[in-house]
């Protein structure tokens, strides 16, 4: 993979000079959805697909970004002196926020760079590809100009250039999850303290099979920003009694003594999603220490239950692979990841139904839905490093 990209680099600003090749991973949340900005916990794990880069610095302030993944887009020249964010510069709004973001923190960078970017994470999946280039990019420019950026302030940084430069108000989770990365590790993140414990993924020959629904979504204009008001909404209405910080402090049972504070159905629907989603992350996170996979499995499909009934974040297409994918024979647990609206589903499958698995939900999902789904048998990995 990385041959493409340097081939790719070497093609378009040509050889010679320090050429410097970097990875950072895409991720899979298992269980733990939108609660990130709820002060709950997720369950997410980096994958072994991500972005790949070849980059070399130049003796002048341009900035030439090219991705092999949008090759029609040519290379997007910007200079040092505008770091503005402008829909036109497209994906390099991605890195410009994480130029713009360490700036803000004192980290000015003076000298441009050639960039190439490659990724293998499908785009549009949900899988992570756009803060997989921003963790990337900050661990580059770290990398290149000899700044102090430990793996959790990647995160950190990269979450800001999102809300901030981007526009959208995601959790922690997505940055962490890939900053953090560890191989055959998934992190067991509380994002409440951003305290986090790694826990071995031992699905005793099961294998974690990503569904793509193939329905193209953008978190900006989806109702992800929405959701997350209408729970802010709910926590300020439980604020009026209880004395809690975040939806992530209360139990199910406090919930439902407290719930009537909310004052529309909707909302409590949207706040008791938050409060069970996470007692459910940490009952399934004990599950798999206690190596009870059975429950682990249950907990997922319960989660997606939540995000179709409670939440309302999940859609026909994500339903039809969940649902076609708990009648498969081998198949442990089942549930959408990520924010939802499209994008993918993961599910937990012996390894020797997962061939079955794919074939069976494929045909079922394309005459249900009218366009073909994709699957992708994926691996647990590292985190961002250089090559
Ligand atoms: C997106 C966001 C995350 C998280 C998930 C839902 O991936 O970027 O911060 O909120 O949705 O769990």
């Amino acid at each position: 993979m990385i041959e493409t990209c340097l081939e790719g680099f070497k093609k378009i600003f040509g050889d010679g000079g320090e050429i410097r090749s970097f990875f950072a991973p895409g991720r899979v949340n298992l269980i733990g959805e939108h609660t990130d900005y709820n002060g709950g916990h997720v369950f997410p794990c980096a994958l072994t697909i991500g972005t790949y880069a070849c980059v070399r610095k130049r003796d002048d302030r341009r900035l030439n970004f090219y991705s092999l993944n949008f090759e029609d887009l040519g290379v997007i020249s910007l200079s040092l002196d505008d770091i503005s964010y402008k829909k036109e510069h497209n994906w390099v709004n991605y890195p410009m926020g994480i130029v713009a973001t360490l700036k803000e923190d004192g980290m000015e960078i003076n000298q441009g760079f050639d960039i190439v970017y490659y990724g293998t994470i499908p785009n549009s999946s949900g899988l992570s590809s756009s803060a997989s280039i921003e963790v990337l990019t900050c661990y580059v420019i770290k990398s290149l100009y000899g700044f102090e950026i430990d793996n959790i302030n990647n995160a950190l940084i990269g979450q800001r250039a999102e809300n901030n430069y981007i526009g959208v108000n995601c959790g922690i989770m997505d940055q962490f999850a890939i900053a953090m990365g560890k191989k055959d590790h998934a992190i067991f993140l509380d994002t409440a303290t951003l305290n986090y414990e790694y826990a071995p993924i031992d699905l005793a020959g099961a294998k974690i099979v990503i569904m793509n629904t193939n329905k193209k979504r953008g978190l900006g204009d989806s109702k992800y920003n929405e959701r997350r008001a209408e729970c802010e909404e709910a926590l300020a209405e439980l604020k009026t009694k209880v004395d809690i910080a975040s939806l992530g402090q209360l139990t199910e049972e406090e919930f439902e003594v407290e719930k009537h504070l909310i004052g529309s159905y909707v909302r409590q629907k949207r706040a008791k999603h938050a409060v069970y989603e996470n007692q459910r992350t940490i009952k399934a996170v004990k599950a798999l220490k206690d190596g009870d996979l059975a429950l682990f499995g249950k907990l997922m499909i319960a989660s997606h239950d939540s995000l179709r009934d409670d939440y309302e974040v999940t859609g026909i297409e994500l339903d039809t692979l969940v649902s076609e994918g708990l009648k498969q024979e081998g198949v442990i647990g089942a549930r959408m990841t990520g924010a939802g609206f499209g994008g993918c589903a993961v599910a937990i499958v012996k390894e020797e139904n997962v061939d079955d698995f794919i074939k069976n939900v494929g045909a079922a999902y394309e005459k249900e839905i009218g366009y073909a789904a994709d699957f992708y048998v994926v691996e647990i990995g590292d985190g961002p490093r250089e090559l």
